[in-house]
């Protein structure tokens, strides 16, 4: 079958129905755009089966989503949308690039959940970019900044109560946003340990990427058990 697009870890092929296309999770990982490089086994299906499960439940919650079904255990079929040149990104702790940048400790808390932009472009590597750049180059109007800032912060309420009933804190993590062809903006990409930071609620223990990216050990295992917890049934908090 003729692909339409292949990235860092997904492979995005037309799907059986118009205006469809099918995205193959694959087990490769990079980090740093593309500098280290690695696999992860298994990766492939858990993101499938992650990002489902969540834009299953981000829908049910009256989240617009590009999500139809799943295919297989590495393959679901998706709207075909065109994508917002940008990667939203939330944060309710400092972590990673933020914690860098601003030379702050990493898990401190955050007032309030910090919404940032990055210019969706591997060949700059993704730089971070204000609303006001944004709307000068032409990636979103007004609006549509708007209206995905506040898709964004639902979605964080939405998945942080989530993940808190299977005993995960949603850190951080970003998504990206993509417009039907009658201009509607859905949720788009994926969700996953790829995508987002959770610690393990008592002890703080990654159970993310940040695996991979730092060499930590157990990264199948961290990944195979966020899926096991975002397949249990919840617990009461
Ligand atoms: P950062 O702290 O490295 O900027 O990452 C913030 C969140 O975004 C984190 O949950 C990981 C996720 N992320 C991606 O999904 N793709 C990326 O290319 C990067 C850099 C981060
Ligand atoms: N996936 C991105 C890359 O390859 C970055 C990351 O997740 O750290 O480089």
């Amino acid at each position: 079958m003729e692909k339409l697009y292949e990235g860092k870890a997904k492979i995005l092929y037309p799907g059986a129905e118009a205006g469809t296309v099918r995205v193959y999770f694959k087990d490769e990982a990079t980090a740093f755009n593309g500098q280290k490089r690695g696999e992860i086994a298994g990766k492939g299906a858990v993101n499938n089966q992650v990002s489902a499960a969540l834009f299953r439940h981000l829908e049910a919650h009256g989240v617009p989503t590009h999500f139809v079904r799943e295919l297989s255990e590495r393959e679901m079929l998706v709207r075909r949308v065109e994508i917002v040149p940008l990667e939203v990104i939330v944060r309710n702790r400092a972590a990673g690039s933020f914690a860098r940048r601003y030379g702050v400790e990493e898990g401190r808390v955050l007032p309030f959940p910090l919404v940032e932009f990055s210019y969706k472009n591997d060949a700059l590597g993704d730089p971070l970019i204000c609303e006001e750049a944004a709307l000068a180059l032409g990636l979103a109007d007004r609006e549509g900044l708007a209206d995905i800032r506040a898709l964004a912060l639902r979605v964080n309420t939405l998945l942080g109560d989530y993940f808190a009933r299977r005993g995960l804190e949603l850190v951080d993590f970003k998504l990206e946003f993509g417009r039907l062809p009658e201009g509607r903006l859905v949720l788009a990409d994926e969700i996953s340990p790829d995508t987002m930071r959770l610690w393990e609620v008592g002890t703080g223990e990654r159970m993310d990427k940040d695996r991979f990216r730092r060499d930590l050990g157990g990264v199948e295992e961290a990944y195979q058990e966020v899926l096991r917890r975002v397949l249990e049934e919840p617990k009461p908090v």
